[in-house]
């Protein structure tokens, strides 16, 4: 294969930051075929990480195993804690780092950036997120996209603007698991038939709800809190709780399932009513127990979808359901679950076909129900046990960010298309804000089609 020089690696850089070229997504460059002289693979990215908190770490954690991602520069406004800790680690897996606190001193120095990944507090998504795309750089931004929907929409106009990419962090749109469901269970062997109903959920307990306390010897000085935002150390811990900051559970957890409600249905919700409060935590801004009721209208008729997140107890943990005429599909990013169920009057020769392909395994009959002599004697009420179905597909040992990281990495490359575009995220965040909009409104409230639009 021709090496390249190390003006084609100049040139390569040159390409990726090329407007129309990357944000069509599937152009391919000559410079990212060879090899440079340095021994660089010239499909590497050097990349910033901003925002370096439990997120900011899992995401890297998601990097180590994605060939061709140099990490350059790190930046974090905890400069004792989060920032030194991150750097170490970086700097201990080969990666050259230097250490920034301020978002702008880092876009100033650091030139030879193609992406950053943005791992902070959702109110900073936004004048992150388009600083950076200003600067030339793709973006990786977690979700939610902003805390406002103005914020929101300025990030959709400003990649347009900028023509780089901007994929939000809802990543279960990457998930092999889940897009094996989209694809296949639903689009092509359409299992469930019609999707009448969907319930999902987020419950966790008490204990890991707690308030995120004080690291010794590490505090912020108030100054530095106030100029970025935070009233003291324990709002800038447990910022997702407050007005302004977060948009609480709803936002944090819901945000992600309510995502896959929309993905799977191929649609917007047209009204949503809910119900949540300040029930336990009384010193938070924000509701820890939601629960919100959407009315979809799809091209099969209505589909009610119920969603829960609670804070006081761990029941039945996260997933989502969805409920048609012939099945059930019980999915969850958590990997021990996903399962079909088909309803038991539908003849199992309908779903025959799909198990030969592969799509979905039988689970022996044995494993699920109560043998005879177990002495158990179902209410006759009840509908018999639906015959249930496992999901084959996993996530090969990837982290559950990995794949959507992946993604992003491949569309800069020109390899991929982003799996949850600015769009996407857009029309994500404009449903679940609207959640706490229809707590404190107490009332059903509705979606004009004209909203979801950036
Ligand atoms: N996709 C997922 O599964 C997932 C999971 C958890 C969190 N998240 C998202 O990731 C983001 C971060 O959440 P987290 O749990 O890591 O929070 P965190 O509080 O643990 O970390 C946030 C970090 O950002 C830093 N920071 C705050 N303001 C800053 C600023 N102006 N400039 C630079 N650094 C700043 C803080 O010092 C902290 O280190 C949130 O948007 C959250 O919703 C996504």
């Amino acid at each position: 294969m021709k090496h390249t020089t190390s003006q084609d690696s100049i040139n390569r850089r040159s390409f990726l930051k090329s407007t129309a070229a990357v944000s069509a997504g599937l152009a391919f460059s000559p410079y990212i075929l060879g090899q440079t002289e340095s021994g660089e693979s010239p499909d590497d990215l050097n990349v910033a990480l901003l925002g370096a908190g439990a997120q900011g770490q899992a995401l890297l954690n998601a990097c180590k195993d994605i060939p061709g991602i140099r990490f350059k520069a790190v930046c974090d406004i905890w400069k004792t804690y989060n920032l030194r800790r991150t750097s170490r680690i970086l700097q201990s897996q080969g990666h050259d780092v230097k250490d920034y606190v301020d978002y702008q001193e880092m876009l100033a120095d650091q030139k030879d950036l193609d992406a950053v990944i943005i791992a902070t507090p959702d109110f900073w998504h936004s004048p992150h997120a388009c600083a950076c795309l200003e600067a030339g750089l793709h973006v990786y931004c977690e979700k939610e996209m902003s805390n406002t929907i103005e914020g929101a929409k300025k990030m959709v106009e400003t990649a347009k603007k900028t023509g780089k990419l901007l994929q939000i962090g809802h990543q279960r749109r990457s998930n092999p698991r889940y897009q094996h469901c989209y694809n296949k269970l639903i689009k092509e062997a359409n299992l469930m038939s019609q999707i009448t109903t969907i319930n999902g959920q987020w419950n966790r307990g008490k204990n890991s709800c707690e308030d995120l306390g004080a690291i010794r010897d590490a505090d912020i000085d108030t100054a530095t809190l106030e100029k970025y935002g935070f009233k003291s150390m324990q709002q800038f811990r447990n910022w997702r709780w407050y007005k302004g900051l977060g948009g609480g559970p709803i936002v944090d957890l819901g945000s992600h399932q309510i995502d896959i409600y929309s993905w799977f249905l191929e649609a917007n919700p047209k009204s949503v009513i809910a119900s949540g409060g300040i029930d336990y935590w009384k010193a938070h801004d924000w509701y820890d127990h939601v629960m919100a009721i959407y009315e979809y209208e799809t091209k099969l008729g209505t589909v009610r979808a119920f969603y829960q997140t609670i804070t006081t107890n761990s029941a039945q943990g996260y997933f989502e359901q969805f409920m048609g005429v012939e099945g059930t599909l019980v999915i969850s990013e958590s990997s021990g679950r996903g399962t079909m169920y088909r309803e038991s009057w539908v003849d199992i020769a309908k779903w025959e076909p799909w198990t030969k392909l592969g799509y979905i395994t039988a689970i022996e009959e044995e494993e699920k129900a109560p043998s005879e002599d177990t002495g158990v004697i179902l209410d006759v009420r009840e509908s018999p046990t639906p015959p249930a179905y496992d999901i084959p597909v996993s996530m090969e040992g990837k982290l559950v960010h990995q794949p959507h990281l992946e993604n992003f990495f491949d569309s800069i490359r020109g390899k991929a298309k982003l799996n949850c575009p600015a769009e996407i995220g857009f029309e994500t965040a404009v449903t679940v804000l609207k959640v706490n909009e229809a707590i404190e409104a107490g009332r059903k409230l509705d979606f004009k089609p004209e909203e979801f639009k950036a």
